[in-house]
């Protein structure tokens, strides 16, 4: 695996910095007179002007072809750069300062990286928002030079807290793909290397920092990667040697009373970016309506989430995530910001409704539709299962069955059962289960007990001891602050997969028996299980999008995966993570051929046809027209399969490396 540390990572742009001398003089700028000046803050502005969005009345500041005109007048060192795609042939796309490059990302070290001055003048454009990445463990390091003992316990007791990776420009909640090369620890001797973290990163307050980071890293041909929250499970959300999008910081809430589409005349609510589920779900509660997000707070709506489909409490009434879309604010691979809308750049707007973050260019604000406040009623609770617990393992099961059977007929009700399966960390051992929660919408409490009776009766009667915590509210806020659970990330040892099972799979008793059967096993060989009861089918009026078509017919849909204990040996590390993907994965796919890709596995065979069904041909296409040199790329995201990091073993793909091209 190629690391290359933090140190060493200095040093090379230090000698950088003394190579061709046109490259590295500092840059200047042409006065009104024609004096040349140093090129600083104080004579360079941001390149960006005020423009108000068509149909959304707002204003932005963008990168236009007269600030480049500008730019270019007053013979800004290095403005080349930054030219939009149509402009940029002046400039050779592959190798921008003159050095021929491979099939590869140029990476840092390689002769064709940007000079200093090249960063200088882009942070002098995007007024100061570029980041040189210290990745968020080094302070935990003493010879990392950023050293500092508080800091690296602040780091170490908020570490398993989404909040802490969120706030850093490129922490990542699954260190796995990252390679772990800059994990926390108290006392450490060891070295602090940069891994899969990006280079720099650039915090963005606004469009046209988001427009120069694309053109910039489209010129120089270098690695580009959109960061959000971190949350992927994937490694999407960073990449060695790149540049990396932080939107993280665009938090604009705008509620719209009325927004008016062929298909949808209501109230909708704008969202920047970087909006997360929980400033979401205020925002809706504080207007009194029903949001559609999903359970975590921390997750970005704007970002991965609705890019992916995204499921929610709310799934099977109202559809994914991606569902609720109206419009989408976007600069595109070649530099442009658009909208897409029903009637306004239509593939687009079709492709980034679940066709997956990262891939067609980088999403600044989205408006979704928001439903009346309604009334919600279930329960949570958490049923113990062993020799020393309530339940034996036995009763369990049967338990688990008598619910299993009942998802397609729930689903029909609105249902949103989420619970989790995992091992009882005692000596005896055994399964804890619990549900958080599980609801129908427009229910009182009364009616969401009769349509449970039958499920009690049967649980009764098996003798399984249960205590639900029922709950009756009318609104989905306090359900949600109540009896969601705070999820705890960025456990290293870890990986996940997921299987959509579709309500076919209950039409044949013993297909359906056999289906159980089989995640009970695996259950029983060491998986977790993360399981969702709901179905989010496209609702009637909703316009066809690029999410994946396994999700429409799913019933259950199950997260599986194992952890392992650090510092095993690379033998068994591999026998392991094997086993999810081509052992218990591959037991599950003929009752549910697909996975949802944001909460995936990223070695799944054929993901084009498990993460997006259907829709993968269409996509491609739409992919290969968009950004027909793949700018953008992240694992198992659209076109991915055209390039790989170098260096992986062959049972997981880590973000640590080089990404070059594997055909064309
Ligand atoms: C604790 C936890 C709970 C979760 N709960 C749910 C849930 O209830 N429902 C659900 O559907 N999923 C859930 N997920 C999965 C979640 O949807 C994905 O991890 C999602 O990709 C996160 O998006 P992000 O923007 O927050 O994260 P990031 O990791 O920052 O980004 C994820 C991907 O989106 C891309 N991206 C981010 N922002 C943009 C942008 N502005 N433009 C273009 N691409 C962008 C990134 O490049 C990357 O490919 C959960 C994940 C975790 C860890
Ligand atoms: C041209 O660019 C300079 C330098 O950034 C800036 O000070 C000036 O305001 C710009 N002029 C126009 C008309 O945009
Ligand atoms: C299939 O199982 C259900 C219980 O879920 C049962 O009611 C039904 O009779 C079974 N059908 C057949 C044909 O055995």
């Amino acid at each position: 695996m190629v690391a290359v540390s933090l140190s060493r990572a200095l040093l090379l742009a230090g000698a950088f910095a003394r190579l061709g001398l046109a490259q590295t003089e500092p840059p200047t700028i042409l006065a009104e007179d024609g004096a040349v000046l140093p090129a600083d803050e104080t004579t360079v502005a941001p390149a960006a002007e005020p423009e108000v969005v068509e149909g959304a009345g707002e204003e932005v500041l963008l990168l236009t072809d007269a600030v480049m005109a500008n730019l270019t007048s007053l013979a800004l060192s290095g403005i080349d750069l930054f030219a939009f795609d149509e402009d940029a042939t002046g400039v050779t796309q592959r190798s921008a300062n003159g050095f021929q490059v491979g099939d590869c990302k140029v990476f840092p070290g390689d002769r064709a990286w940007p000079s200093r001055l090249g960063w200088t003048v882009f942070n002098l454009l995007t007024g100061g928002a570029l980041i040189e990445t210290v990745p968020i463990g080094a302070v935990c390091y003493p010879n990392s030079g950023v050293y500092d003992a508080a800091k690296c316990q602040h780091v170490l007791a908020n570490w398993a807290q989404s909040s802490l990776h969120a706030s850093d420009p490129t922490s990542v909640m699954s260190p796995l793909y990252q390679g772990e090369t800059c994990m926390p620890q108290n006392g450490n001797t060891g070295t602090c290397e940069m891994g899969s973290f990006p280079s720099y990163s650039v915090k963005i307050s606004n469009v046209y920092q988001v427009q120069l980071a694309v053109n910039f890293a489209r010129n120089q041909n270098l690695r580009l990667v959109v960061h959000n929250t971190g949350h992927d499970f994937l490694g999407k959300s960073t990449g060695a040697g790149a540049l990396s999008i932080w939107t993280h910081n665009l938090k604009d809430i705008k509620h719209i009373k009325s927004f008016r589409s062929p298909s949808y005349d209501g109230p909708a609510l704008k969202l920047g970016a970087g909006v997360q589920v929980g400033e979401l779900y205020a925002a809706a509660n504080s207007l009194g309506v029903t949001a559609v997000g999903g359970e975590c707070a921390g997750v970005g709506v704007a970002g991965g989430y609705l890019a992916g489909g995204g499921h929610s409490p709310m799934s099977s009434k109202y559809g994914l995530g991606s569902d609720q879309v109206l419009s989408i604010d976007v600069v595109l691979p070649n530099g442009r910001f658009v909208t897409a809308t029903e009637t306004k750049n239509t593939d687009l707007f079709w492709a980034l409704r679940g066709g997956g973050g990262g891939t067609f260019g980088v999403v600044t604000s989205i408006t979704v539709k928001v439903y009346p406040k309604q009334k919600l009623a279930g329960f949570s609770m958490t049923v113990n299962a062993g020799p020393e617990s309530e339940n034996t393992i036995a009763v369990f099961w049967q338990a688990m069955y008598a619910y299993w059977r009942r998802f397609p007929g729930y689903a029909g009700l609105g249902v949103y059962g989420y619970s989790t399966v995992f091992p009882l960390f005692t000596a005896a051992g055994g399964y804890s289960w619990t549900f958080h929660p599980f609801m129908f919408p427009d229910m009182t409490l009364a009616q969401f007990k009769a349509q449970v009776k039958p499920l009690f009766d049967e649980w009764t009667a098996l003798g399984l001891n249960f205590t639900p915590n029922f709950f009756e509210k009318d609104n989905l806020y306090d359900v949600w602050t109540q009896h969601f659970p705070v999820e705890s990330v960025a456990n290293s040892n870890i990986r996940t997969a997921s299987r959509l099972f579709p309500a076919s799979a209950w039409q044949n008793n013993a297909t359906r028996d056999a289906m159980f059967d089989e995640v009970r096993a695996i259950v029983e060989e060491g998986s977790a299980l993360i399981q969702y009861n709901m179905n989010p089918r496209q609702t009637q009026g909703t316009p066809n999008s690029a999410a994946n078509s396994h999700w429409r017919d799913a019933v259950w849909f199950a997260i599986m995966g194992a952890g392992w204990a650090p510092g095993i040996p690379e033998t068994e590390l591999a026998a392991t993570n094997n086993k999810i993907t081509h052992n218990w994965m591959e037991r599950l796919r003929a009752f549910g051929p697909g996975g949802y890709g944001n909460e995936g596995d990223v070695m799944e065979p054929n993901f084009g046809e498990a993460f997006f069904g259907n829709n993968y041909q269409r996509l491609l296409s739409i992919k290969r027209e968009v950004d027909p040199n793949d700018l953008f790329w992240a694992p198992t995201a659209v076109g991915a399969e055209r390039w790989t990091i170098q260096g992986q073993p062959d049972w997981l793909l880590t973000q640590v490396g080089k990404l070059c091209k594997i055909s064309n």
